[in-house]
């Protein structure tokens, strides 16, 4: 029998790219106390009609129902070094990060993680992810396991990293290569998982690693690229020193075969037009870190080229350098980054790359990011004001584009209602 479900609420998503500053966009699919139909977990249509008995109905009226968010990077293992003070990025790893990833190699330490990491994605309204484990292969079985245990779209693979870092996180070429076709044939494809290439970074992995991961990538269809690129300038001058043939950082991912329409690259700061264009012509995008960057001092995306030159920009939280799990914090940060250079990001655009944009850029429109008919019911309600001060506000704005925009500078996690996920609810406030 069909599962048959109604949400009530004010329905919000997108159904094409707004632009970067454009306020009055056709882009934007807004109706107010709307029922949202869903049947077996897919959206079915919208009515304005209470529908009949044979739906379960849900009435949400008076608040505000999205598509999940979709955090295109970040990391499972880093919650235990979330605000750690005080480092850049390169000393930053040696001090938190790498101790804290030794502790994955444990099959038990690397499942509490995954679970927790996961219930704590969908008590801040994301409903799916593109993460980093560790390079121990029970880090990424663990993680697809709890995905599976929360009906997840989850997109991560093994890390990989075999010089420049302590021998206990330390592998090889041959090992790394059976371990993630292992992995791969275990999971990629199977019900919402998808397996990701997953060099951590051009610096800690040899030529003949990343022309591995590079083969890999070619050999299985569907499946990701997911890496940093020009975060920090010490890190650029470092890539510069160890690849001098590179014309560039983003160059090394290149000439390995590792720039495809499936490549999420995190950062993307200290990037040249020659960069930007390589990109677009490949189809890779960048996944924008606003609160990493700032936390770590890494610098100001340039938001504005990279539209220009038509590369796609998702939003992600970089947990542990990032330091919210709250995508609605990341697109308030993010409004910020671009005010530093003078750029009016609308609330329109941030929300976007949250939702369908993140989608798009990683071919997974059909199924996630929108309130399409077909997609999968991927779902966060949230209040549109929480707390005095922002009731306040929001009973002050005049019109739509305001009051989301106050919702996104005010709002966070306490906003949030509930979360569903292929039509289930998997989160509830209280
Ligand atoms: N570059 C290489 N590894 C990392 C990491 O764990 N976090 C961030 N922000 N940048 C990196
Ligand atoms: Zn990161």
């Amino acid at each position: 029998m069909t599962r048959r479900l109604a949400l009530r609420a004010d329905l919000l998503d997108f159904t094409g790219d707004p632009g970067l500053s454009t306020v009055d966009s056709p882009a934007v699919r807004f109706d107010p106390d709307c029922w949202l139909l869903i049947e077996d977990g897919r959206i079915a249509g919208r009515t304005r009609e209470q529908p009949g008995e044979d739906w379960d109905q849900r009435d949400f009226s008076g608040r505000l129902l999205m598509p999940g968010f979709i955090d295109t990077h970040v990391h499972c293992p880093q919650l235990d070094v979330i605000a750690s003070h005080g480092e850049a990025l390169l000393p930053w790893l040696e001090r938190y990060v790498f101790p804290a990833e030794h502790r994955f190699e444990e099959a038990a330490a690397a499942r509490d993680g995954a679970n927790r990491f996961l219930d704590l994605l969908l008590a801040h309204g994301t409903t799916s992810a593109v993460v980093f484990p560790t390079v121990h292969k029970v880090s990424v079985d663990a993680l697809f396991e709890a995905a599976v245990g929360h009906g997840m779209r989850l997109v991560t693979g093994k890390v990989l990293m075999n010089r420049f870092v302590p021998d206990y996180l330390s592998d090889d070429v041959e090992g790394a290569e059976a371990d993630c076709i292992e992995l791969i044939e275990r999971w990629h494809g199977k019900g919402r998982a998808a397996y990701a290439l997953t060099p951590r970074f051009a610096p800690t992995s040899t030529p003949e690693q990343l022309h591995m991961a590079g083969k890999l990538l070619a050999r299985y269809p569907g499946t990701y690229m997911h890496t940093h690129v020009a975060e920090n300038m010490d890190e650029v001058r470092w890539v510069a020193e160890i690849f001098p043939e590179a014309r560039s950082y983003l160059d090394v991912y290149a000439a390995h075969g590792l720039l495809n329409e499936r490549s999420v690259l995190a950062h993307g700061i200290w990037l040249d037009d020659a960069d930007r264009r390589l990109l677009a012509e490949t189809g890779a995008h960048v996944a924008h870190c606003p609160t990493s960057n700032l936390f770590l001092g890494s610098g100001l995306l340039d938001w504005v080229k990279l539209q220009d030159a038509g590369v796609g920009v998702s939003l992600a939280t970089d947990v542990g350098a990032g330091t919210t799990l709250s995508m609605v914090r990341t697109l308030a940060e993010a409004y910020k980054v671009q005010a530093l250079q003078g750029v009016k990001l609308t609330a329109w655009k941030a929300l976007y790359a949250a939702t369908l944009g993140a989608a798009r850029a990683l071919r997974l429109d059909s199924e996630i990011g929108s309130l399409e008919p077909g997609a999968t019911a991927d779902l966060a309600v949230w209040d549109w004001a929480h707390g005095p001060l922002a009731q306040h506000r929001d009973r002050l704005t005049r019109h739509l584009h305001e009051r989301v925009f106050a919702w996104m500078t005010l709002g966070d996690e306490r906003n949030l209602v509930s979360a569903w996920v292929a039509g289930t609810e998997r989160w509830a406030r209280g």
